[in-house]
């Protein structure tokens, strides 16, 4: 049997009708740049999130710089984050000219929100937690450290799209927070896409501008900014997937209680629902013992796998520039060497998890 790790195609025939009758109504207007189907898109993220404001972007990295930039935030300014993330949280923060601080993860690989104090200096302007794979960080604890030191809280919630924290939805809890609509996440575009919501008016204003060259008609350009506009053909494309996305999450769900079910061994440790939260799944990673030779074992009986991922974000060649070496973070360390996603999309049928399962129990035994 082969199984794969994710399943886009299998998605593009689940919606083929759908998805074409999204290019039609979009493309028979003839218009294709900040189009009511973005304001649209915009508004259908607000009510599903709560938040007053959002702007539909070019990508999650973007959304990430805009909101840094948003607040001022730039050379001599520190801004702390996880080590365990995608590199755009922290190519974010170099890219806006300040300094990457990291604080180390606990195994659920989220930020250690108990060591965040002990990082903060003067120069700390914002505290960037990542919500990994859709399970949203201590935020309680964040914001009470934010608080206390009058620092803001950027949530890089590129993965948290349809998680909660008691009831609150990711992106919700600092002053303004950046989501990645890429093809890979549970709401995705088809190609690359992104969005920042926030409460505060000011930063929707600034961005608002910023993402449009900094013009606010076409003989007023007030600042210098860049082209970042989501496009309407995929925010139309979004507005649809946004209103399957809670049938999408429940069935990865259901992925990982069925793993949960069927793999036996404890040399593999699955992820755990977090207890004040509702996390959606966006990528399920395992811990597991012998990582390497388990998926080059899987490989051989046709089961993707991938490594999200084997370096820390301290380690790579370009964090060089800050000045971290090995054992500066050693959870983070520690875990980056047993990390391993298992197919998981929302296609999956049971007799594949159950071989996959089952696979993973022969490895071990
Ligand atoms: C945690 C995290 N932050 C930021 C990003 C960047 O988003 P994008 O790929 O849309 O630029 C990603 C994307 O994978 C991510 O996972």
């Amino acid at each position: 049997m082969k199984v794969e790790l994710i399943d886009l195609k299998k998605r593009y025939l689940d919606e083929k009708e759908d998805l074409l009758s999204c290019f039609d109504r979009v493309l028979k207007n003839g218009s294709l740049v900040l189009t009511n189907e973005v304001n649209n898109f915009e508004d259908n993220i607000c009510k599903y999130t709560n938040s007053k404001f959002c702007l539909g972007l070019n990508s999650g990295t973007d959304a990430l710089m805009m909101a840094l930039w948003s607040l001022g935030i730039s050379k001599g300014d520190e801004v702390i984050t996880s080590p365990l993330s995608f590199v755009a949280s922290v190519g974010s923060i170099v890219h806006v000219g300040a300094k990457p601080v990291f604080v180390d993860v606990k195994n659920d690989l989220n930020i250690n929100e108990n060591l965040i104090e002990s990082a903060i200096t003067k120069k700390t302007k914002a505290i960037m937690p990542v919500h990994w794979s859709g399970k949203i960080c201590n935020m309680d604890k964040i914001l009470e450290i934010a608080n206390k030191y009058d620092i803001k809280v950027i949530e890089d919630s590129a993965q948290g799209m349809g998680s909660y924290y008691k009831k609150k939805h990711a992106g919700t809890f600092g002053e303004i927070s950046a989501f990645s609509a890429h093809p890979l996440k549970n709401l995705n575009a088809v190609g690359d896409a992104g969005f920042v919501v926030t409460d505060n008016e000011e930063l929707y204003k600034s961005i608002k501008l910023y993402r449009t060259h900094g013009m606010e008609s076409r003989d007023n350009v007030k600042i210098f900014g860049i082209n970042s506009r989501l496009d309407s053909l995929n925010a139309e494309i979004l507005s649809y997937r946004l209103t399957r996305l809670e049938e999408i999450i429940e069935k990865r769900r259901k992925n990982i209680s069925l793993y949960k079910k069927y793999i036996k061994t404890n040399k593999v440790i699955l992820p755990q629902d977090s207890p004040n939260g509702y996390d959606s799944y966006v990528m399920m990673i395992s811990l597991c013992e012998e990582r390497d030779k388990l998926q080059s074992f899987l490989e051989t009986k046709g089961i993707q796998s991938l490594v999200y991922y084997g370096t820390p974000l301290h380690l790579h060649k370009a964090s060089s520039i800050l000045g971290y070496n090995e054992g500066d973070l050693m959870n983070a360390e520690k875990l980056s060497k047993k990390v391993l996603s298992f197919p998981h999309h929302q296609y999956l049928k049971e007799d594949e998890i159950k071989y996959v399962s089952d696979s993973i129990n022969q490895f071990y035994e």
